[in-house]
């Protein structure tokens, strides 16, 4: 209520990017959010579960593009994320894309963005996961991208060891050159050049489909290569590509609340047709429990977000986590594990 209130009304007074530069600057201080955590994190093994062999408090991971540079790792830890997703790292520094390049729709509860892979590059990442000198984070992913195959075999390479697990991001529609990746036998090529760089789990972010059932089709071919290539799983999906006059570039990527039908939608299909896939994350308009056990329920294994975090604040992940409860506990669900079943699909 006081986020609601208070905190996001004058968030809203600035300049979106002023804001998220605000809250990266207060989130980048470990001791105030250490003390937050120990006020409101509760461990519930009903949440507990696994993705690919690692152990994850609960299924609801932040989404990649907050922390790009990995450098708020610890307190967001302490806002009691499952597993934190970071980057989209590339391998050398660069800028992204000139301003403005990120924009709020208050009332769609909404993020339109054309930031373009600002990014401190691949060495200041690792220097910052480094600098964890304690065991206190959730288990992070990182996002990596690039253009060429070469470069991202370097950053997967570089990467790794620091990391629990490695996304792929094939998908932004802020990078025109990712489209290379969705030529099947491009994808095939890549995945197969990572997958013998790296032991660790390996999930490949696809683009959203929108509307017509060939673009699910389509997305669904990648999923297809994405698994025979040797990849442990897939993220459903990046923001939808959209246009708009306001933004540096003329266009850009829509996340939050709008995206949430066609992430069901998705999940939905995909679990039903790719029996053989481990991994699934519904990423795209996740803000409550009830949308996290709709996504576990449609065939996913977790649910990644990030526009809820903007809209919801600081206590969103326990709060949604109370809801999750709250709605097992009335469906008679135990663990989150048992949320999805083959019967469930459909409903
Ligand atoms: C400002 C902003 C930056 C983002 N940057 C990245 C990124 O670097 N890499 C990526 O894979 N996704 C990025 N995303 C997409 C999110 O990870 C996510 O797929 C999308 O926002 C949908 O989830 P949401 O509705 O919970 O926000 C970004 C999203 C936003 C709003």
């Amino acid at each position: 209520m006081l986020y609601r209130n208070l905190i996001l009304r004058l968030l809203l007074f600035l300049p979106p990017e002023t804001a998220q530069n605000l809250a990266e600057t207060i989130l980048r201080f470990n001791s105030p959010w250490i003390l937050f955590g120990n006020y409101i994190n509760s461990d519930n093994p009903q949440l507990n579960t696994e993705i690919s062999g690692i152990s994850i408090s609960s299924p609801i991971g932040l989404a990649a593009g907050f922390d790009k540079d990995f450098r708020m790792l610890r307190a967001l830890s302490e806002l009691d994320f499952g597993y934190i997703t970071a980057g989209t790292v590339v391998l050398d520094p660069q800028p992204g894309h000139p301003k403005p390049r990120l924009l709020r729709d208050v009332d769609q509860k909404a993020i339109l963005n054309c930031m373009g892979f600002p990014s401190k590059g691949i060495k200041y990442a690792i220097e910052s996961l480094k600098s964890l000198n304690d065991s206190k984070v959730s288990p992070v992913f990182g996002s990596i991208s690039g253009t060429d195959i070469t470069s991202m075999q370097k950053s997967c390479a570089q990467l790794s060891p620091f990391v629990s697990g490695l996304e792929v991001n094939i998908s932004s529609p802020n990078t025109s050159g990712l489209k290379t990746f969705h030529d099947s036998g491009k994808l095939s090529e890549m995945i197969n050049a990572i997958r013998d760089l790296t032991e660790k789990p390996l999930i490949i972010k696809l683009p959203p489909h929108i509307d017509e059932l060939h673009e699910i089709e389509d997305s669904f071919k990648l999923a297809r290569i994405c698994i025979d290539s040797g990849a442990d799983g897939i993220t459903l999906a990046n923001s939808h590509p959209t246009i708009d006059p306001r933004l540096s570039v003329g266009q850009g990527g829509l996340s939050g609340a709008p995206l949430l039908k066609s992430t069901l939608q998705m999940v939905s299909y995909f679990r039903s047709h790719l029996g053989d896939i481990p991994i699934i994350n519904a990423c795209g308009g996740i803000f409550t429990g009830d949308d996290v056990f709709s996504a576990l329920r449609a065939g996913a294994n977790t649910a990644q977000l990030y526009t809820a975090l903007v809209y919801r604040g600081p206590l969103a992940i326990r709060q949604i986590k109370r809801e999750l409860l709250t709605r097992m506990r009335r469906e008679g669900i135990g663990n989150v594990a048992d949320i999805y079943s083959v019967d469930s699909i459909s409903s």
